[in-house]
């Protein structure tokens, strides 16, 4: 058994504003604009901005539920709401009762019946050159059929469906199909293991699972479908696997379980009119990590979600669909592409580009290339893929032309100065407004953010919270709000497209985020910092939660992949801070008996943690000890571990069960180091 989760959180957060000396590499003008604390909206985008009145956020503080009707106007429905909010019985908030209207309807019908079949939807590109432009009329006519193909499968309203696909169209098409027959989705990122897949198909009961017989990674081609069949075999519920066939790799099929994308959709009726559902009918189930082994099944519905992420989407990017390219360069696996590759960018209309690949293959220019083929306008990504592009150096993006470019977009970890000024002058070209993002998996969209024609932003500072959210920091001990310091961040009002509960687990949903500063007040799990202009500075996880190239895990799931290694006795796992990926997974591992740990050991125990999770899961370091830091009745005191990664002093140790623990600990690492340096 991995060890339990203790509480001896929170973290101690590493300060970000010390971020502030230039790093090496970065030339004198970028070191000049260092200094400059504020960047206000360039006049030019401030005056063609979707929104430029400051205003606008006394007004929807006065009266939220009448702003968030107001955006959920935007949307088609079957029928409209009675009641905007129904408050009745916090945490299990319900947003537009009484209305009716479907998710695919939105994001496909619509659009085509306002003429607008032949606009792009997609502009897809696939890693060895491949190109397919999908149009909104495209899209409509394979989601139709893909749909009544789940149907004559069997699949009826309420029923789960899996999606486990690469960055392929068929992945968009799938979910589509899913909200247009009221199945709610489960889609589990492409980086995760086929154990990881069916422990999700597992616990959300999935009736069907749609997966690929293979994938491309930079030039190679893994099998899917036959990994997935190596663990799914005896999975009851699981009904019907449907292959999509990407890149031609041969796959065993079962007869009677086991069907090819293809030939179904060329068998089903090419009509399937979009379910009339319920406001609060699940939209999608998304698996997230939180402080123990066990994923959460964070469960969105439909209404409230797509009422926020649309008008997230299209405030917050300033979208203009009629002009606009955009690209979200995230995974639809996680809840970034979810909201701002799906649901969010074709609610809106919008034309986006979609990248099938790494950031580096098949070289390290392949983005810029795009925006300059594409002309894209607004380009949204992870501080850990600027950090990278950093390293490779400038001359890659200087080879091409991004003046295209008008807006950026950051999401997913903090952004660290350094590389938030990198972006705005290397890519940006000193002319476009960033918006630094903050979100999660349970919000469901854009909470704290600058609107990109009002909020002047301060790099590493994702500012103030987007119109009719309430957002504080609460002091820890006594959990009063603090109007300028450090404490837990907490978000005090309802919002449409907050997460409705933990799939099958409500008791969880409320421990989780509802206990702490009672049932009105959501938890978010993030200390922040508030400045003196009520600027927000998210600084990380509270919890055991991990964030390693804006991929979120939890350090017990890691424990509990590392121990199932049959040499290993105990492991205990921390996120330390990196300057490549944000944080990287390093365990601290106890091997049995008289074992060695070795290169060979190594290698097996990150082996361990690639089945049963991912590769992305690996930890970098592993460091052998004969024993963890624990208190007399043998906890693990993991925040002595993150001290001792750190570097950090670490005070009285005396009442651990075995104080020289730590001192052998603090050795080892420094011999890491020295051998690392
Ligand atoms: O710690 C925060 C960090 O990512 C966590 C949410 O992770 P996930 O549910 O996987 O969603 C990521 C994409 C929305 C948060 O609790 N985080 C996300 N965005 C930011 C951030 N931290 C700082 N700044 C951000 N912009």
């Amino acid at each position: 058994m991995a060890s339990q989760p203790e509480t001896d959180t929170p973290t101690s957060p590493v300060s970000r504003e010390q971020d502030h000396e230039p790093a090496a590499g970065l030339d004198r003008d970028l070191a000049a604009l260092l200094e400059v604390e504020r960047f206000e909206p360039p006049a030019e985008f401030r005056e063609q901005a979707l929104l430029n009145d400051p205003s606008i956020y006394e007004q929807a503080a006065r009266d939220p539920q009448a702003w968030w009707a107001e955006q959920a106007e935007q949307l088609h429905w079957f029928r409209k709401w009675d009641q905007v909010l129904d408050d009745s019985n916090p945490p299990f908030y319900k947003w537009f009762i009484g209305g009716t209207l479907n998710a695919s309807y939105n994001c496909l019908d619509r659009h085509v019946e306002a003429g607008l079949a032949g606009r792009v939807a997609y502009h897809w590109y696939g890693e060895e050159g491949e190109q397919r432009d999908i149009t909104y009329g495209e899209l409509l006519a394979e989601v139709k059929c893909f749909a009544s193909a789940l149907k004559d499968l069997g699949v009826r309203k309420g029923d789960v469906v899996g999606i486990y696909l690469p960055m392929i169209p068929e992945v968009i098409v799938a979910m589509l199909a899913c909200a247009r027959i009221g199945a709610p989705h489960n889609v589990v990122f492409g980086g995760f293991s086929a154990e990881a897949v069916r422990e999700r198909m597992e616990f959300s009961e999935a009736k069907v699972l749609i997966t690929v017989d293979g994938a491309a990674r930079k030039g190679k081609t893994a099998s899917v479908k036959d990994r997935v069949d190596e663990v799914m075999g005896d999975l009851a519920t699981l009904q019907h696997i449907v292959v999509v066939r990407s890149k031609g790799t041969a796959c065993q099929m079962k007869q009677g379980r086991d069907v090819y994308y293809d030939e179904i959709i060329a068998a089903a009726d090419p009509e399937c009119p979009a379910e009339e559902l319920d406001a609060e009918h699940p939209l999608y189930i998304l698996y997230t990590s939180g402080s123990t082994a066990k994923p959460k099944g964070i469960l969105h519905t439909t209404g409230g979600y797509m009422a926020g992420v649309s008008a997230t989407h299209r405030y917050v990017f300033d979208l203009k669909p009629n002009s606009d390219v955009y690209w979200c360069a995230a995974d639809v696996g996680w809840v970034t592409g979810h909201s701002y590759i799906v649901y969010g960018p074709l609610a809106n209309g919008a034309t986006s580009v979609m990248w099938e690949g790494a950031p580096d293959y098949p070289h390290k220019g392949i983005w810029w290339e795009l925006i300059e083929r594409n002309r894209v306008s607004i380009l949204y990504c992870a501080p850990t893929a600027i950090r990278a592009c950093i390293k490779w150096g400038a001359e890659y993006p200087n080879k091409h032309d991004l003046s295209s470019l008008r807006l950026l977009g950051t999401v997913g970890e903090p952004i660290n100065p350094k590389a938030w000024l990198w972006y705005h002058k290397v890519i940006g070209g000193e002319r476009c407004p960033i918006v630094d993002t903050w979100w999660q998996t349970e919000t469901g969209c854009i909470m704290i953010t600058p609107l990109p024609g009002i909020t002047a932003t301060k790099p590493g500072s994702a500012t103030r919270p987007f119109p009719g959210v309430e957002a504080e920091v609460r002091a820890e001990s006594s959990g009063e709000p603090i109007e300028q310091g450090q404490g837990l961040l907490v978000l005090t009002r309802p919002w449409p497209s907050m997460l409705r509960t933990l799939y099958k687990e409500d008791e969880r949903f409320i421990a989780a985020y509802y206990e702490r500063f009672g049932r009105e007040t959501y938890l978010v799990g993030d200390a922040a910092r508030k400045d003196k202009d009520g600027y927000f500075w998210v600084i990380g996880r509270i919890d055991d939660v991990v964030n390693v190239s804006g991929h979120r895990l939890s350090t017990a799931e890691v424990e509990s992949a590392i121990v199932a290694h049959p040499d290993v006795a105990e492991a205990a796992v921390i996120g330390q801070h990196d300057e490549d990926t944000g944080q990287a997974i390093v365990a601290f591992v106890t091997l049995q008996g008289d074992l060695q740990g070795d290169d060979a050991a190594v290698e097996g125990i990150r082996e361990s943690v690639a089945e049963r999770i991912g590769k992305f899961a690996r930890p970098k370091r592993i460091i052998w000890t004969d024993d963890l830091p624990k208190t007399r009745s043998g906890k693990i005191m993991r925040r002595l571990l993150r001290d001792i990664a750190e570097g950090r002093e670490l005070g009285d140790v005396t009442t651990l069960r075995d104080p020289e623990v730590t001192s052998k600990l603090q050795e080892r690492i420094k011999e890491l180091q020295a051998q690392e340096a």
